[in-house]
């Protein structure tokens, strides 16, 4: 009998099952895949001794995935005749790396467990393990991600914030993804690691006011005002501790030598300064922000379920 009472309990029900579907899961592949986690952590120690950087790099993959269209795996998704993906979006192009690292685990993990894990998942707990391997905080990370059988390139440049911009576009850009200015505030310590292009930086050392004078100095050695000359020069995020994950990056925040206009626009008179002062002052709270920040940021709009795939390989779609 469909009775009102039976046709709602049915509708429940399949609305708790979607909802279930629609939430990650710390143990997705304990049993379909329970060597997953050891083989994404010895690929990276593996990737981040060969060069520390990739740690970094694999970090900021994971942050340019989740922002265009969720963390699907498109950052990832090579670029043909008939396809155009997102590495050569403005953000990523010349810049985005790690590639490399992302397909040695994968075909790693496909040896172990073929045609069970997504790429996107695989980054999820590389960037985990990025940070772990420089001597961040490590965290617990929720698993159950599809793989998209898209990209976005127009949506890689309007929804990855630029380090040209002010505070409050910053904010707006992350509460588009449903994170807060704290969170924001939080997730740009993950420039603490890494590194960045003369070209991103040279207006900020050159005609920014609030910038300490001797640390400009400095950046300008090697990275000349004049627009196409050294563009691809690189300079540490971080000029204390580049290659350890640390509030070292909210110190250099408070003594104006925030290497990105965006980095310093976070001390800068406005709203996150008290929130810089306390990272800068308290290390363990500045991790257990950005671990809980990372969690958030890596549950925007998952594919789960039956919704888009599982790749084979993490740079075509099957
Ligand atoms: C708040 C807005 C952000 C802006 C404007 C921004 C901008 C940038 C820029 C311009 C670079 C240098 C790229 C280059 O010159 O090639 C960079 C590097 C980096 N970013 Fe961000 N970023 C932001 C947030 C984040 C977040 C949330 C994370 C991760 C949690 C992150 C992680 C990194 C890392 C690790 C690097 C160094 C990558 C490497 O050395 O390969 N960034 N970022
Ligand atoms: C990406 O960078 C290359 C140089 O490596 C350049 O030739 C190309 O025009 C850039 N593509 C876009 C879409 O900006
Ligand atoms: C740097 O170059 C820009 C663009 O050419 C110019 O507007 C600016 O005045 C220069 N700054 C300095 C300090 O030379």
């Amino acid at each position: 009998m469909a009775s009102p009472s039976h046709i709602l309990i049915v509708s429940l029900l399949a609305f708790l099952v979607c909802a279930t579907h629609a939430q990650l899961s710390a143990n997705f592949y304990a049993t379909t895949c329970p060597n997953l986690q050891s083989i994404v952590r010895s690929a990276m120690t593996q990737a981040v001794n060969n060069n520390p950087r990739n740690g970094a790099s694999i970090l900021r993959l994971f942050f340019h995935d989740c922002f265009v269209n969720g963390c699907d795996g498109s950052i990832l998704l090579d670029d043909t005749s008939t396809f155009t993906g997102e590495k050569m979006a403005r953000p990523n192009n010349r810049s985005a790396r790690g590639f490399e690292v992302i397909d040695t685990i994968k075909t790693r993990v496909e040896a172990a467990c073929s045609g069970i894990v997504s790429c996107a998942d695989i980054l999820a707990i590389a960037a985990r393990d990025g940070v772990v391997l420089l001597n961040g905080p490590s965290w617990t990370v929720q698993l159950g991600r599809r793989d998209a059988r898209t990209a976005s390139q127009s949506a890689a440049n309007s929804q990855i914030p630029a380090p040209f911009s002010p505070l409050s576009t910053l904010i707006s850009m992350f509460a588009a993804k449903g994170l807060s200015a704290r969170d924001m505030t939080a997730l740009s310590g993950g420039h603490t690691i890494g590194q960045a292009r003369c070209t991103n930086f040279r207006s900020h050392i050159y005609d920014d006011t609030n910038i300490d004078a001797t640390f400009a100095n400095t950046r300008k050695a090697n990275c000349p005002n004049i627009t196409g000359r050294g563009d691809d020069n690189l300079a540490p995020l971080d000029i204390q501790t580049p290659l350890r994950f640390g509030n070292n990056y909210y110190q250099n925040l408070v003594a104006r030598r925030g290497l990105l206009h965006s980095d310093q626009e976070l001390f800068n008179s406005g709203s996150q300064d008290s929130v810089v002062q306390s990272y800068s002052n308290n290390d363990g709270l500045f991790k257990s922000d950005f671990t809980a920040a990372m969690v958030r940021m890596g549950n925007i709009s998952p594919l789960t379920g039956s919704n888009g795939e599982i790749r084979k390989n993490c740079r075509v779609v099957n």
